[in-house]
C-alpha cells in the first residue's frame, strides 16, 4: 500500500518522469556542498566560560526530570574547548562544509539590543570560521539553535513578546553580520521553528518547558502560545534577512535563509480522508513555516484549525516575511504514515504511525520512538518542497540514531550498520531525486558531526557519526562516517 501511494503522490506533484537512460549514473554536481552538521548547545560545554550567558537550555536541562539521563549541557562535547582538534578531524574526514551554530548568550550574555557584547565570543568563533577556512571548509553557520539567552526570557518572556525578540534578534544578527560576514556565506537565521514552538512552549518537553499539562510546567497555555511563538520566529526571521540583504549582501554577497524541519507524511491508505490528513499534517508540520515565507500567508488548513489563535500578520509584515530566503532549508528524518482522526493540533488533528495496515514496520527503528528509516520518503519529501516552493533545496540536517548504540561497546558501537543503511538509502535518494526528478538539491549535512547531547533524550541517544567516548572526550570515527566520506567522493562530478 505504501509503495502505491507514494508513487502517486509523486505523481501528483507533477514531476517529470526519469529523465535519462543513464541516470543511474549520474553524479551530484561538483559544486554541491556536503558536510557534517552541530549545534552549539549540544556540543559546546564551557557554560560560564569567556562572559557565555546563560541560555534558556542551561537552566531548563539543569532541572530535574527534563533530560532523559539527567544530562545537560555543562560539559557537552567539550567542544568549546577542543574546537582545534575537532577542526583537524573534520579536515581528516575531507568534508566540504561544516554546518555550526552560534550560541547568542556568548555574542551577548544578556541578549538585548542595549546589552554589552562579549569580545571573547566573538573571538571564539573568529578563531573557529578562520581555523576552518585555513583548512579549505566552508562555514555554514546557524544564528539560532534554540539556547535565547536567559535574561530575555526573564525580561520580557522571550520568543512570547514579538515586539521585544523581533528587535533583540534582528540586532545579535546584525552583531554577527557585521563580525563573521566578510568569511560567513551562508546564514541560517532559526533552526526549526516547530520544534521551538511546540516543544518548547506547547508540549513543554523543551526549554523553556511552558505547557498547559500541569504536571510538566507551572505556567504556559498550550493552545495560544506555540502559535504566538511561531510568529515571532518567522518575524524575527524575516527581520534579520531583510537587514542582511539591504545592508551585508550587497557587500559580503552570501546567501540567507531559515531551515525548517519536516518529514514526508505518507497517507496510510488510499482513502480520501486519509490521503486529506496526509496534507493537514504537511501544512502544519512545514506549511505553518513555510508557507508565509514562501507564498506569503499561512496555510488555509491551519487557519481553519486555529481561528483565532493564530496571528494574523500585518500587510507591513508579510511584506518582509514573503520571499524571505533564498534557498530552503531542510531537515528531515523519517516519514510518518497518516491517517485522519486525533486531536493533536500540532500534527494537523492527523495520526501518525510506522506500522502499516498489513502489520508491517515501514524501516528499521532508531533509538528514539519517533524515528524509522523510510529513504523513499526523503525522494518524494524533495520532490514534493522544490515542486510547491521552487527554490534550491539545502538538506541541513537528516540522520539516525541506532537502536542501544550507548550501551553496546565501543568495536560494536563503531559498526553502525544501522546508519550506514540509512546514509545508503538517503543519498540513494538524493541522487535520484537530483538526477531523475530534476530536484534542485545542492547541499547535504548529515547530523551529526559528534554524538552529542541530544536534548530531552540527554546522552543515551547518539546520532553522531564519530562516537564519543564522554569520559575520556576522546572521539572515533565510526563506520558510517566512512561510508559517507567514501560515498561522497564516489558521487560528485
Ligand atoms: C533536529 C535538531 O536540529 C538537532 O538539534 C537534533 O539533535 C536532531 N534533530 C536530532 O534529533
Amino acid at each position: 500500500v505504501a509503495e502505491t501511494s507514494e508513487q502517486d503522490l509523486i505523481g501528483d506533484v507533477g514531476l517529470p518522469a526519469a529523465t535519462e537512460q543513464n541516470a543511474k549514473e549520474a553524479k551530484l554536481p561538483k559544486d554541491f556542498i556536503w558536510g557534517f552538521a552541530t549545534a552549539s548547545f549540544q556540543i559546546e560545554g564551557s557554560t560560564d566560560v569567556d562572559g557565555r550567558g546563560k541560555s534558556i537550555w542551561d537552566d531548563f536541562s539543569r532541572r530535574p526530570g527534563t533530560t532523559l539521563d539527567g544530562g545537560n549541557g555543562d560539559v557537552a562535547t567539550d567542544s568549546y574547548r577542543l574546537w582545534k582538534s575537532d577542526i583537524a578531524l573534520l579536515k581528516e574526514y575531507g568534508i566540504k562544509s561544516y554546518r555550526f551554530s552560534i550560541a547568542w548568550p556568548r555574542i551577548i550574555p544578556l541578549g538585548g539590543r542595549n546589552d554589552p557584547i562579549n569580545p571573547k565570543g566573538i573571538a571564539w568563533y573568529n578563531s573557529v570560521i578562520d581555523e576552518l577556512l585555513e583548512n579549505g571548509i566552508t562555514p555554514f553557520v546557524t544564528l539560532y539553535h534554540w539556547d535565547l539567552p536567559q535574561a530575555l526570557h526573564d525580561r520580557y518572556g522571550g520568543w512570547l513578546n514579538k515586539e521585544e525578540v523581533v528587535k533583540d534578534y534582528t540586532n545579535y544578527a546584525k552583531v554577527c553580520f557585521e563580525a563573521f560576514g566578510d568569511r560567513v556565506k551562508y546564514w541560517l537565521t532559526i533552526n526549526e521553528p516547530w520544534v521551538v514552538s511546540v516543544h518548547g512552549y506547547g508540549r513543554g518537553i523543551f526549554a523553556p518547558g511552558r505547557s498547559s499539562d500541569r504536571t510538566r510546567s507551572a505556567e504556559g497555555d498550550s493552545s495560544r502560545e506555540p502559535w504566538i511563538v511561531g510568529h515571532s520566529l518567522i518575524l524575527a526571521h524575516a527581520h534579520a534577512v531583510k537587514l542582511y540583504r539591504e545592508n551585508y549582501k550587497p557587500v559580503q554577497g552570501g546567501q540567507i535563509g531559515i531551515t525548517l524541519n519536516g518529514d514526508w507524511a505518507e497517507p496510510y491508505d488510499d482513502t480520501p480522508e486519509n490521503i486529506e490528513a496526509a496534507q493537514n499534517s504537511l501544512d502544519t508540520a512545514i506549511g505553518w513555516f513555510a508557507d508565509p515565507v514562501y507564498l506569503g500567508h499561512y496555510p488555509q488548513y491551519l487557519k481553519e484549525m486555529l481561528g483565532d489563535r493564530l496571528p494574523e500578520f500585518t500587510d507591513e509584515e508579510i511584506a518582509i516575511v514573503k520571499g524571505s530566503g533564498d534557498f530552503y532549508g531542510m531537515n528531515t528524518y523519517t516519514t510518518n504514515l497518516i491517517k485522519a482522526g486525533g486531536n493533536d493540533e500540532f500534527q494537523g488533528r492527523s495520526e501518525y504511525t510506522f506500522t502499516r495496515s498489513d502489520g508491517s514496520q515501514l524501516g528499521t527503528q532508531a533509538h528514539c520512538f519517533w524515528l524509522q528509516s523510510y529513504p523513499s520518503g526523503f525522494r518524494s519529501l524533495l520532490n514534493y518542497l522544490y515542486k510547491r516552493y521552487k527554490l534550491p533545496i539545502y538538506v541541513t540536517e537528516n540522520g539516525f540514531a541506532v537502536k542501544d548504540e550507548n550501551s553496546k561497546p565501543l568495536e560494536e558501537a563503531l559498526n553502525d550498520t544501522d546508519r550506514i543503511n540509512y546514509f545508503r538509502g538517503a543519498t540513494e535518494s538524493l541522487r535520484r531525486a537530483y538526477a531523475e526528478d530534476g530536484v534542485d538539491v545542492r547541499a547535504y549535512f548529515p547530523w551529526s558531526f559528534l554524538d552529542n547531547f541530544e536534548w530531552a533524550d540527554g546522552y543515551g541517544t547518539r546520532f553522531g557519526v564519530t562516537y564519543v567516548d564522554y569520559t575520556t572526550q576522546k572521539r572515533y570515527p565510526k563506520e558510517s562516517a566512512k561510508f559517507l566520506i567514501k560515498w561522497f567522493n564516489e558521487h560528485l562530478e
